[in-house]
């Protein structure tokens, strides 16, 4: 037998008792050993000829991922960036939310991208990729997405969905990732009577996973009759993509249910590159975990097909507490426990309540009242206004009514910032708990404004309870939601320039002060993965409880090889981005 046949011979061996070799570099790290994606200094890295023909394959929409203000850097690398006009555009669109969720990388939430390039006036200044991917392909057939999705597997390279690049917790970005950018996908459309599989009879939308939140309630509200739709507060959340995939919640959850809880079918692409439909009858594995179970976990959504319902009247209302009204701490802090302690109240009486709490500064915009008129509202929120008067706790008020929740949705609320920095965490808190230590849980959340010495926090509460009176539905969110009265989340405020170090301590305060004050006083409640703690103990049992074990089997039978990822989703257990949050790895 000549030297080369025997080789040859035993790597078939070799390729019939194991998996084909492991392409990517071996590392340590804490004692650990890797077996690493590929990156660019690795030999697996695809070659010029091999990038330029996945160009081919996808009509010219592969870019070099370039960091939104490098425009305003004269080189990334060996690379001229600067564009003088280019970069006073951004510079001014910065805190802009539709320009940022247009640009294709751009993450509006940047902690996660390390900020390393910043927009600036001096052009010398140095840019670096950061936390950035290497290569976006603009998809707008889903073919693209599919040989993104090839390409990256076969390659062994770091996929990144990359929609709105809203995501709070950087799940849509990654250091030296290939990005798949969904934002293209806006088709809409809405039918009267749903005859897919299912109890199901009612009208019906189907949703581009493009399509973002406040174009989806015009759409909804341009048909005839008017439908809504389960979606989020903020205008420009994609709708169909990291949204529903954590469960959604929002202002009309407390009548119709969670986003996933809405759901009827999704089109998706597979790790392994197939097109899918999971619904009711086909999928129903991978439709059940769709709908609650995490984003970029089970696969690429391309559409997903909604429940839509009459158009509702509603009104609300705006409350405020801050240094206009008074400075005294004790005056401030009884005025937030008395309307926090009332949490189970609002929701009994079908409303939703976002408010965000800093020290000083409650700020609630608004109550949401579906369903009911101004003075129905009122009369809802009047043991508030008798306990803040009894305790003579100075606030003002204003209650508007609307004869629709577009009307109301467009007037009541509001914007909100891009290009901010923090370390978030958060709860649920459930009614059990509210009713018990709510006291407790006022004081926690109070605490979480300044938690340690050298930290500032801000707070973004939603009261709701989805589905309240309303059948369960059988999905992958955690049964907690249904128990649900307020989820509030926690943020420790950032420069996002801090040095690695310090970047570490205050991951460190976000579990284990503020998120320890949280816990203890809510022990009967949960996380929500699409706003939580990345760092969160338990984070299988907080975010899914009993649910957990069903999907990390469908996981593990949808994607065995780990072509998707994103921190603290079901399956991710053996995976670590290492060497200072830079390369993602699967322990050996
Ligand atoms: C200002 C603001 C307001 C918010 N308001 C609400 C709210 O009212 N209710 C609520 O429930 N949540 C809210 N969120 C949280 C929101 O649900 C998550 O940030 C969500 O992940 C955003 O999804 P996206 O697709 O828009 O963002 P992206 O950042 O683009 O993506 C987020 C995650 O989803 C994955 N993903 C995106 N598209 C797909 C796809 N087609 N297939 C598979 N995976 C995909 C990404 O890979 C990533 O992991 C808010 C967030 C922000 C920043
Ligand atoms: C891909 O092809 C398009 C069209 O030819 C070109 O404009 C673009 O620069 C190419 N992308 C890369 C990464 O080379
Ligand atoms: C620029 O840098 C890249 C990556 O480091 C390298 O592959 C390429 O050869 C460089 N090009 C030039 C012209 O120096
Ligand atoms: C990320 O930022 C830290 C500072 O917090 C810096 O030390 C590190 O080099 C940066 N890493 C990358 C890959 O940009
Ligand atoms: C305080 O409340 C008033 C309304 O009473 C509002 O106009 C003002 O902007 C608020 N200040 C802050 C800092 O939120
Ligand atoms: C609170 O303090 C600020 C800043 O000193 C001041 O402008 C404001 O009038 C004070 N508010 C009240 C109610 O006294
Ligand atoms: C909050 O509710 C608890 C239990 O119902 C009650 O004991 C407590 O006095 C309430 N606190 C406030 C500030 O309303
Ligand atoms: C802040 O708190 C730390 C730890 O509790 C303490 O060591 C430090 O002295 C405090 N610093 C200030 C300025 O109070
Ligand atoms: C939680 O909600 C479910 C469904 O509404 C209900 O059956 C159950 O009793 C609740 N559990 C608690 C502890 O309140």
């Amino acid at each position: 037998m000549g030297r080369t046949s025997f080789f040859v011979s035993l790597l078939a061996v070799a390729n019939c008792v194991a998996a084909a070799p492991w392409k990517g570099e071996i590392k340590k790290e804490h004692g650990v050993t890797y077996k690493c994606k590929c990156y660019s200094d690795n030999k697996c890295w695809p070659t010029g000829a091999q990038w330029a023909a996945l160009n081919t394959t996808v009509s010219g929409a592969l870019r070099i991922a370039r960091p939104p203000g490098a425009v305003c850097h004269n080189n990334i690398g060996n690379m001229s960036t600067y564009d003088a006009s280019k970069c006073s555009e951004i510079t001014a669109k910065w805190t802009d939310e539709q320009t940022m969720t247009d640009d294709p990388i751009a993450n509006l939430w940047p902690f996660y991208t390390n900020n390393t390039c910043l927009p600036t006036t001096n052009p010398s200044d140095p840019c670096t990729q950061g936390f950035y991917g290497e290569y976006v392909i603009i998809a707008t057939k889903k073919e693209h997405i599919k040989i993104g999705v090839d390409f990256a597997r076969d390659h062994n390279l770091r996929l990144i969905i990359r929609n709105t690049g809203h995501d709070f917790m950087g799940r849509s970005t990654g250091y030296g990732s290939l990005i798949i950018n969904t934002h293209s996908f806006k088709d809409a459309t809405f039918i009267k009577k749903y005859t897919g599989p299912g109890d199901w009879t009612g009208s019906a939308a189907t949703v581009g996973v493009g399509v973002q939140g406040r174009e989806l309630y015009r759409q909804a509200f341009a048909q005839d009759p008017k439908v809504v739709i389960v979606g989020g507060e903020c205008p420009t959340v994609g709708w169909a993509g990291g949204y529903v995939q954590g469960g959604g919640h929002g202002p009309l959850s407390t009548i119709y249910g969670m986003g996933a809880d809405n759901v009827l079918s999704f089109d998706a692409i597979t790790a392994k590159g197939e097109y899918v439909t999971a619904n009711a009858e086909k999928n129903p594995d991978l439709f059940w975990a769709l709908k609650g179970g995490g984003p970029s976990t089970f696969a690429v959504l391309t559409s997903v097909t909604v429940k839509t319902f009459p158009e509702v009247p509603v009104a609300g209302t705006i409350l405020n507490i801050n240094s206009t009204h008074t400075n005294d701490t004790k005056v401030f802090d009884e005025g937030f426990r008395i309307f926090h302690n009332l949490s189970n109240h609002y929701v009994e009486n079908g409303m939703f309540v976002y408010f965000e709490l800093q020290s000083g500064r409650l700020h609630i915009q608004p109550f949401v009242g579906p369903r009911l008129n101004a003075k129905q509202v009122k009369e809802v929120l009047k043991p508030l206004f008798t306990q803040l008067d009894a305790k003579k706790i100075p606030y003002d008020t204003v209650t508007k009514e609307f004869p629709t929740f577009f009307e109301f949705y467009m007037d009541m609320f509001e914007d909100e910032i891009p290009n901010q920095n923090s370390v978030v965490g958060g709860r649920l808190f459930t009614q059990k708990d509210i009713a018990k230590n709510g006291d407790e849980i006022a004081k926690a959340l109070l605490f979480a404004n300044q938690p340690t010495n050298d930290t500032l926090g801000f707070s973004v509460g939603h009261i709701v309870n989805p589905g309240h009176g309303n059948p369960v539905v059988d999905n992958a969110i955690h049964p907690k939601w249904r128990n649900a009265s307020s989820f509030v989340i926690t943020n420790i405020l950032m420069s996002g320039t801090e040095s690695w170090e310090l970047k570490q301590i205050r991951a460190d305060q976000q579990t284990n002060v503020v998120g320890a004050a949280l816990r203890k006083a809510g022990p009967d409640g949960a996380t929500y993965v699409n706003e939580g703690d990345l760092n969160e103990p338990n984070w299988q049992e907080s975010y899914w409880g009993s649910n957990y074990p069903k999907l990390l089997q469908i996981r593990k039978k949808w994607d065995p090889e780990g072509v998707f990822y994103t921190q603290t989703t079901p399956g991710t257990e053996d995976w670590d981005v290492i060497d200072y949050g830079t390369k993602l790895c699967k322990k050996t």
